[in-house]
């Protein structure tokens, strides 16, 4: 049988349909980044189904394209497999660029926005920890992105406990919570650490999807005027094998020098597992575990001059005064302005909506430190003004209200 013309074009159309199909429903998804250990690297991440030719984020220079090239792991559980790429560009701090990740042969993404963020002026962050994809958590995504976009959020910090779990379903809730949080984390860098929630397959999605500075576990990073400290808190009770060189690596960001001191003059250290909290329901938490991370930390983080701790895990919201062993350190501890503290401030932030209910705090039995708490669905901002102050706000998901503020002034 002769093919006429008509029938090879057609064939023709129909591979070139089937092929463009295929790059599309493989162009680049869950577009997310985070920042590196200096002021305005940043590491690009993202997923194709497929490999590619190619892992390339370019961005707008003029009329034209600045290419930098990366790398590309794979990702599998079960039926469930990705290419995650992944590139580290040295960019400037506070400046806004345009870029698209992908490929030069498969393509690029549609053209993305993102603002570095500053290296000693006034920064702006939230904060959160224990954050799902199901209903309460989808609320605070929905205020968080509404923050993001109003108040110019210069990072997002979550606290450990990502999606319950990333690895579910063979690793689909991880794929959603991905998608969820693309459209505010492809122009804020998101930063986290990892919680209890985190551990199965020795942080296998943890670990492939995202991109910390340092062993992905315990890092530092500067923002505005603040030097933050990740640490990864499960080595303290159950991954001790990583304790001694975690804690040399935390006394070594700790004992800063001066010259680090006078650019950054806030340390913020953030992890999953509380030091100071109060529940009847996360007891342990609250009691004999806390106790283990603060006979490590306390000391350091009071001679060193820690300003906040930040963590998740019990699902509320709670602030504590200046304390040290369990002492209030400071004259003005127990109102809403903090000044010249002595010792620091612990904050749990693990209430914007997790797998459960939240929380109760316990009232009753209350310690002299604890001085705020809110057991509604919140999530935290944060706003270092300068070198001197630093302004806390709790708002409760959904109706935008701020149930507590805090200033620290030193
Ligand atoms: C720092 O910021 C606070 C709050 O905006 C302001 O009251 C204070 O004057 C500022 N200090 C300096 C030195 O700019």
């Amino acid at each position: 049988m002769l093919v006429g013309p008509a029938i090879i074009m057609k064939l023709v159309v129909a591979v070139i349909v089937i092929a463009s199909i295929v790059a599309s429903s493989d162009s680049p998804v869950q577009v997310h980044v985070a920042l590196g250990s200096n002021p305005g690297t940043i590491t690009f991440t993202w997923n194709t189904r497929y490999t590619t030719p190619t892992t390339y984020v370019r961005i707008a220079s003029g009329s034209s394209w600045l290419y930098y090239q990366g790398t590309f792991r794979s990702f599998k559980d079960s039926s469930n497999s990705w290419i995650i790429h992944s590139v580290t560009v040295q960019l400037n701090p506070d400046t806004r660029y345009q870029y698209q990740v992908g490929c030069q042969v498969n393509g690029f993404s549609s053209s993305l926005s993102l603002l570095v963020p500053s290296d000693q002026a006034p920064a702006n962050f939230l904060l959160f920890g224990d954050l799902s994809t199901a209903q309460d958590g989808a609320d605070s995504w929905t205020d968080m992105n509404d923050n993001a976009k109003d108040y110019l959020i210069q990072a997002m910090i979550h606290v450990g406990d990502l999606a319950y779990d990333l690895s579910s379903k063979s690793s689909t809730v991880g794929d959603d919570f991905m998608a969820t949080i693309q459209p505010t984390a492809h122009y804020v860098p998101y930063m986290i650490c990892a919680g209890n929630h985190e551990a199965s397959d020795n942080y296998y999605n943890y670990l492939q999807r995202f991109d910390m500075p340092n062993n992905k576990f315990y890092y530092t990073f500067t923002i505005g005027y603040v030097r933050f400290l990740a640490i990864h808190t499960e080595a303290f009770l159950s991954e001790t094998d990583m304790l001694p060189t975690m804690m040399s690596y935390i006394k070594s960001v700790l004992n800063r020098n001066d010259e680090d001191k006078a650019a950054y003059p806030w340390l913020i250290v953030f992890g999953h597992r509380p030091m100071y909290c109060s529940s009847k329901a996360k007891a342990d938490a609250c009691g004999p575990e806390a106790d283990v991370l603060k006979q490590y930390l306390e000391p350091l983080f009071t001679i060193y001059g820690v300003d906040l701790y930040i963590n998740g895990h019990v699902h509320n919201y709670q602030r504590t005064a200046p304390v040290y062993q369990g002492i209030v350190t400071s004259g003005s501890a127990y109102g809403d302005v903090y000044m010249y503290p002595k010792s620091p401030i612990y904050i749990t932030t693990g209430g914007p909506g997790s797998d459960d209910t939240n929380s109760k705090i316990d009232w009753t039995d209350a310690p002299d430190w604890l001085i705020a708490g809110e057991e509604d669905f919140t999530f935290s901002i944060l706003n270092v003004y300068n070198q001197t102050h630093l302004y806390w706000e709790q708002q409760k998901t959904k109706n935008n209200k701020i149930t507590d503020a805090f200033w620290v002034v030193k």
